[in-house]
């Protein structure tokens, strides 16, 4: 055998074989994967965390095209919906479309400021997902729902979240304020502990996935899970676990490294953002969530034990 074949071959993880079918599945296959398997990726990375380039391997593996995507059941589902299906989708996608293209904004000087190598080259593939996210949901809605924008920054401005002020907060002071201080000072470590509690623990680990597990779980339920959205949501899942991973084991180290420096750090994060976490998933009409079998403190639990889980990986609580 080749020496050289046989190194590459050893900086491959070795996933068990049920992670293995979700880390390989292709669009059509996630069709097949349900959600709470995807989010298992993160429960299992913390028993036995990946190194950054094995997460970057997982994203060499892992890509995926919008433009393989069939939306056209999709469109006939919107056609079919009633009044109130068509407004909680919109309540949900307007948050998560508009939130995917901030995170994409304001994450380059993530990179910039990365301390090593490694960690430089795992949040470049990020910025990557990031973009591919806002143009599934920009194609979602041009052939789902239908506009007249002419271009991205049109719908944008057509489809922002408009009175949530824990949503506002987070993602148009907290986050671009985060990045503009890593972008003027690259070297400074605190900001980029706060950053990535806010970015990868806040905005991801507690609210996308919060989110995408409930209303995947749902379509799952309806039977809809052949349809393009549900395939390249769960696509976007997937990536994001990759992202939440790399969050936690950032935090990790630093706890690791230093936990009279970091710890404050990340904890007086999560105190500020708990209440624009609750803010943000608290919808305008409750209908929003109790028409689809759900409770919004059922969604508060899920996104505070789920929190609760990534902070025992990092190796700190927060005290009541
Ligand atoms: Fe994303
Ligand atoms: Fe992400």
């Amino acid at each position: 055998m080749d020496p050289r074949a046989m190194a590459v071959e050893t900086e491959r993880e070795k996933l068990e074989p049920d992670l293995e079918r979700i880390a390989r599945a292709s669009l059509k296959e996630l069709g097949d994967i349900r959600i709470d398997d995807v989010l298992s990726f993160i429960d299992r990375g913390i028993e036995k965390m990946p190194s950054y380039m094995d997460l970057y391997r997982r994203w060499e593996s892992q890509q995926w095209a919008v433009g393989d995507l069939d939306f056209s059941l999709d469109r006939q589902d919107w056609l079919d919906a009633s009044e109130m299906d068509r407004k909680a989708t919109l309540w949900s996608h307007r948050l998560f479309f508009n939130g995917e293209e901030r995170v994409t904004s304001t994450l380059a000087p993530f990179v910039w400021a990365a301390p090593s190598p490694e960690v430089e080259i795992f949040l470049s593939t990020q910025m990557v997902d990031e973009a591919r996210h806002t143009v599934f949901f920009e194609r979602w809605w041009r052939e789902v729902v239908g506009t007249e924008a002419k271009d991205l920054t049109g719908l944008l401005k057509e489809i922002r979240p408009d009175a949530n002020e824990g949503y506002n907060e987070l993602f148009y002071d907290r986050l671009p304020a985060t990045s503009q201080r890593l972008a003027s000072n690259p070297k400074d470590i605190d900001a980029f502990v706060e950053g990535i509690t806010l970015y990868h623990i806040v905005i991801e680990a507690t609210l996308a996935l919060t989110g995408q597990r409930f209303e995947l779980e749902s379509m799952r339920e309806m039977g809809t899970t052949d349809r393009g959205f549900y395939r390249g949501f769960t696509a976007i899942a997937r990536d994001e676990s990759r992202h939440v991973n790399f969050g936690i084991k950032v935090l990790q180290e630093a706890v690791r490294e230093d936990a009279a420096r970091f710890a404050p750090i990340i904890q007086k994060t999560l105190v500020e953002c708990l209440p624009l976490i609750s803010n943000t998933l608290d919808p305008p009409d409750p209908r929003y969530i109790t028409d689809y079998g759900h409770t919004e403190s059922e969604i508060l639990q899920f996104a505070f034990e789920s929190l609760n889980k990534r902070l025992r990986a990092i190796g700190i609580n927060l005290a009541a």
